[in-house]
C-alpha cells in the first residue's frame, strides 16, 4: 500500500481514532513507587537533588503509602537509611532494622499494595560498597551470606517481594534458597538482573547515603556498552530463581529492556532511576519542557520497549495523570 492510497494520517485525525489504535497503553498497574525511609520521628526531609521525594520516618512513610494505596498504585520498594552504618552492614539484617519496622507498620496499616524491599548492603555499610570490602576489593561470595540473611530477614518482617540490587555473583540462587529453607517459597524474587554502573545514579545516591567511599562500583555492575553480557546476566538469574527481571536504568537501556523481554518473555520491571527523574523535573522547573508530556511520554517508552512494570519517582503524578485527577 502506497501514498495515496494509503494515508497514515487518516488514522491520527482526532483523539478517538488514536485512542482505537493505540498500542502501548500505560497504566497505574504498571507503576512501583520507590520510597526512602530514615529513622526518628516527624521527619520528612526533602531531597533537594530529586524535588517531591523525602527521606521519611516510618509515620510519615505510612501516609505517603496510603496515597499511593489511594491512587490505586499496585506497589511500593522500599530503601531504609540507617542510623548507624559499619563494615558488615548489621543494619540491613538486623531484626528490628529500619526497613524491617518499616515493613511491620506498614503491614499493621493493612494497606491493599505490595510492599517491595531493595536488598543490598550499600546503605549499611560504613564504605558505602554493595558487599564485603578487603582492602580496595569487594568480595564476592562472603557478601552472598549478609544478602541472603536482608532478603530472609526482610521476608519475615513481611514483605510481599524482595529485590536484590547489589550485582554479586550467585546471590539471586542463595536468596532462593535461604527464603525456601525457612519456608518462604512464596515469596518472589524480583532481581536486578542487567544493572549498569550508571552515572544516572547520582542523585539516588544522595537520598540513599549511600555513595562508595572510595572508588566506583565498576567492578560489580555491568559496563554500559554491553548488551550480550545483559542477556547472559539475565539468563544466570532466571536460572538461579529470578521471578521478574529487571533493567536498569531504564531510558538509556530501551535496547536491553527490549531484548531481556524478546529473549525470556518473562515479567520484565524497568528502573526509571533517579537521574533519569531528575533531568526532567530540573528542565521542567526551568520551563523548558512540559513535565507532564516528558515524563509520560518517557514512562511509555519504557513500556513499548517491553518493560511490564516500571519503578518510577514518577508513580504518583503519573497515576493523577493517567487518571485524569490532575491536569
Ligand atoms: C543500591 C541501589 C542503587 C539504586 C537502587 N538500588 C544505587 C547504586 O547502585 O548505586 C539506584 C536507584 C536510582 O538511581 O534511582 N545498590
Amino acid at each position: 500500500m502506497y501514498f495515496p492510497t494509503y494515508r497514515p494520517r487518516r488514522l491520527r485525525q482526532n483523539e478517538n481514532l488514536r485512542r482505537l489504535i493505540r498500542e502501548t497503553k500505560l497504566s497505574v498497574d504498571d507503576l512501583i513507587y520507590p520510597l526512602f525511609v530514615t529513622y526518628g520521628q516527624g521527619v520528612k526531609k526533602e531531597i533537594s537533588s530529586m524535588p517531591g521525594n523525602y527521606q521519611m520516618s516510618i509515620d510519615n512513610l505510612v501516609e505517603e503509602v496510603k496515597r499511593a494505596e489511594s491512587l490505586g498504585i499496585p506497589a511500593i520498594i522500599l530503601f531504609g537509611i540507617p542510623e548507624q552504618k559499619d563494615e558488615t552492614a548489621s543494619g540491613a539484617y538486623a531484626d528490628k532494622g529500619i526497613v524491617q519496622e518499616a515493613i511491620r507498620t506498614i503491614r499493621k496499616a493493612n494497606l491493599n499494595i505490595l510492599v517491595i524491599t531493595d536488598v543490598c548492603l550499600c546503605e549499611y555499610m560504613s564504605h558505602g560498597h554493595c558487599g564485603i570490602v578487603e582492602g580496595d576489593k569487594v568480595l564476592n561470595d562472603p557478601t552472598l551470606e549478609l544478602l541472603a540473611k536482608t532478603a530472609l530477614s526482610h521476608a519475615e518482617a513481611g514483605a510481599d517481594i524482595v529485590a536484590p540490587s547489589d550485582m554479586m555473583d550467585g546471590r539471586v540462587a542463595a536468596i532462593r534458597d535461604i527464603l525456601d529453607e525457612h519456608n518462604f517459597f512464596d515469596v518472589p524474587i524480583m532481581s536486578y538482573a542487567a544493572k549498569y554502573a550508571s552515572g544516572f545514579y547520582g542523585p539516588f545516591r544522595e537520598a540513599a547515603e549511600s555513595t562508595p567511599q572510595f572508588g566506583d562500583r565498576r567492578s560489580y555492575q555491568m559496563d554500559p556498552p554491553n548488551s550480550l553480557e545483559a542477556l547472559r546476566e539475565t539468563a544466570l538469574d532466571i536460572e538461579e530463581g529470578a521471578d521478574i527481571v529487571m533493567v536498569k536504568p531504564a531510558l538509556p537501556y530501551l535496547d536491553i529492556i527490549y531484548q531481556v523481554k524478546q529473549e525470556f518473555g518473562l515479567p520484565v520491571a524497568a528502573y526509571n532511576v533517579s537521574g533519569e527523574f531528575s533531568m526532567v523535573k530540573a528542565a521542567a522547573l526551568k520551563g523548558w519542557v512540559d513535565e507532564k508530556k516528558v515524563a509520560l511520554e518517557v514512562l511509555t517508552s519504557i513500556k513499548r520497549a517491553g518493560a511490564d512494570m516500571i519503578l518510577t519517582y514518577y508513580a504518583p503524578d503519573a497515576a493523577e495523570w493517567i487518571s485524569g485527577k490532575q491536569q
